[in-house]
C-alpha cells in the first residue's frame, strides 16, 4: 500500500514537472512554451550541445502569420458554422514562444543569431558525437535534426544550416542492426498507462478489439517525404469486423459512418541509418484517436471536441520523459484547447488542437456529412486491409528515401524536392 501510494505520488511529481515548462489549462497561452530554458530533453544540464541545439530548432519566438479567433485572448467564440475558419492576419504583438518538446516544429526561418550559434555547436557534435543514455535517445535527436533540415529547405532558407543538420544527423546515424533493435517508446507507455491501454487497439499494446488497419492514399500531410515519419491508420465499427469488412472498397459518396464508429492514427520515426538509408524504426512519437459520438449537430452545448459530434484522444511523445525513464509519462496528453503553431498549409497559424483537428474532421458544414470526420472514407483515398502491417512502414522508407538523397545533394535541391 505503501508503496503504491508513493508510486501515485511520485507520478503526479513528473506530471508537475512536466507542466512547469508550459502554460497551465485556462490560462490566456494554454500549452505554449513558458522559457525555452525549462526545455532539457537530452540532457539534465541546460547547456548541453544537444538541449542548445534543440532550443535553437524547436523553440521559436515569432509573430503568427494568421491567428484564429478560437484563442481565448480573442474574445469568446460561438460554435456556429464556419467558427473553425474564422482568424485574422498575425502581427508583431502576437509574438510568443511557440514549439518545445511536442510534435510541432514552429521554424521557418533562422535569426542570425541563431544560425550563428548553430554553425560551431553542430560542427562540435559531428567532431565528438554526444554519447546519449539510450539508442532511442540518439534517434529522436537525429530526427529533430532531419525534421528541421526538411523545414529550412522546404521555406528555401539558411542553406548553410541545412547542410550542416544533414552532414549533422549523417554523423549521427546509427547502424542497421541497432535501429532493428530499438524499442517503442509507446509500447513501453501503453504497458505502464491504464489511460493509453483503454485507448488503443490491441495491435498497439492496448486493450480495444476489433480494430482492423487499413491501407489508404495519404494526403502529403503523411508522406514520409516531408514528415520524415510512416503512419497508420486502425479502423472500428461499432457493429463488427464485417459490418467494417462491408464498407470497404469504398464507392460513390463513401459510406454513412455510424455513431460508435472509432480510428486510431499512430506516426512513427524513419530514420537515416548509418548505410545512408531510410530505416522505418519501431519509435511511435504521435497517437491520435478518433470516434464519433453523436450527430446532434454543431452548438456550444455539444460537448464533444469538435463542438459537432467527433471526440479525439492526442498523445505526444516527450523527449524529455524519455529521457528521465517513467514509461507512463513518455506521452503527454493533449488538450483540445493547448496551443501550438500549425503550419499544414506553409503558413505559420497559431490556433488550438481543437481549431485546428476540426478543420479537415467535422461532421457540419461539410459537403461530406455521412463520412462523419474520417477522410480515411472518402473514396479517392482507396482504403483497404493491410495484409502484413509493415505496408505503409516500406512505403515511408521509399519517401524518406528521396528526401535523404535530396539533402545529400545539397540543400538547393532538397528545397526543390519539396515544394
Ligand atoms: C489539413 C487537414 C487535416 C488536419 C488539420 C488534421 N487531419 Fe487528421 N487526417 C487528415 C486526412 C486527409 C486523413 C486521412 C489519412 C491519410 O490521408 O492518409 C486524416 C486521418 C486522421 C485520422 C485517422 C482516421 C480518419 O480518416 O480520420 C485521425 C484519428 C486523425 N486524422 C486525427 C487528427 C487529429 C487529432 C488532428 C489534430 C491534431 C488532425 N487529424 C488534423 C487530414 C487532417
Amino acid at each position: 500500500m505503501l508503496l503504491r501510494t508513493l508510486g501515485i505520488v511520485w507520478l503526479a511529481t513528473a506530471a508537475m514537472a512536466q507542466d512547469a515548462r508550459r502554460h497551465p489549462a485556462g490560462s490566456r497561452d494554454q500549452g505554449l512554451p513558458i522559457d525555452p530554458l525549462r526545455f532539457r530533453p537530452y540532457a539534465a544540464a541546460a547547456d548541453d550541445a544537444c538541449n542548445e541545439v534543440f532550443r535553437r530548432l524547436w523553440l521559436q519566438h515569432e509573430a503568427p502569420a494568421e491567428v484564429a479567433a478560437v484563442l481565448p485572448r480573442e474574445g469568446p467564440v460561438a460554435f456556429d458554422a464556419g467558427w473553425v475558419h474564422k482568424k485574422r492576419k498575425g502581427g508583431e504583438a502576437d509574438g510568443r514562444w511557440f514549439g518545445g518538446d511536442g510534435r510541432q516544429l514552429p521554424l521557418e526561418k533562422l535569426t542570425d543569431d541563431d544560425a550563428e550559434a548553430l554553425l560551431p555547436l553542430l560542427a562540435r557534435l559531428r567532431a565528438a558525437p554526444p554519447a546519449f543514455t539510450t539508442p532511442e535517445l540518439a534517434v529522436l535527436f537525429q530526427h529533430d535534426l532531419l525534421r528541421a533540415a526538411q523545414r529550412l529547405a522546404d521555406a528555401r532558407n539558411n542553406p548553410d544550416v541545412v547542410a550542416a543538420l544533414w552532414a549533422t544527423a549523417a554523423a549521427l546515424a546509427l547502424p542497421a542492426e541497432a535501429l532493428a533493435k530499438l524499442t517503442d517508446p509507446l509500447a513501453s507507455a501503453t504497458a505502464a498507462n491504464a489511460e493509453l491501454r483503454a485507448a488503443l487497439p490491441q495491435v498497439l499494446g492496448g486493450e480495444v478489439t476489433g480494430c482492423r488497419e487499413v491501407l489508404r492514399r495519404s494526403t502529403r500531410l503523411f508522406d514520409a517525404e516531408y514528415t520524415c515519419s510512416w503512419s497508420r491508420v486502425f479502423l472500428r465499427h461499432p457493429d463488427g469486423d464485417e459490418a467494417l469488412a462491408s464498407m470497404l472498397p469504398t464507392s460513390g459518396d463513401g459510406p454513412t459512418v455510424p455513431i460508435g464508429m472509432g480510428a486510431v492514427l499512430v506516426q512513427g520515426i524513419v530514420a537515416l541509418g548509418a548505410d545512408g538509408k531510410a530505416h522505418a524504426t519501431p519509435m511511435i512519437v504521435d497517437v491520435r484517436t478518433q470516434v464519433l459520438v453523436n450527430r446532434d449537430g454543431l452548438a456550444a452545448t455539444n460537448q464533444t471536441f469538435t463542438h459537432d459530434g467527433i471526440d479525439f484522444g492526442i498523445w505526444q511523445l516527450e523527449r524529455q520523459a524519455v529521457r528521465t525513464g517513467a514509461a507512463a509519462a513518455f506521452f503527454r496528453s493533449v488538450q483540445a484547447d493547448d496551443q501550438d503553431m500549425f503550419r499544414d498549409y506553409g503558413t505559420l497559424k497559431h490556433t488550438t488542437y481543437r481549431g485546428q483537428c476540426t478543420l479537415c474532421h467535422r461532421v457540419t458544414d461539410t459537403p461530406e456529412p455521412h463520412l462523419a470526420g474520417l477522410p480515411v472514407l472518402r473514396p479517392h483515398a482507396k482504403a483497404a486491409f493491410a495484409v502484413t502491417g509493415d505496408e505503409r512502414q516500406r512505403l515511408a522508407e521509399q519517401q524518406a528515401q528521396k528526401l535523404f538523397d535530396a539533402l545529400a545533394k545539397g540543400p538547393a535541391t532538397a528545397g526543390e524536392k519539396a515544394k
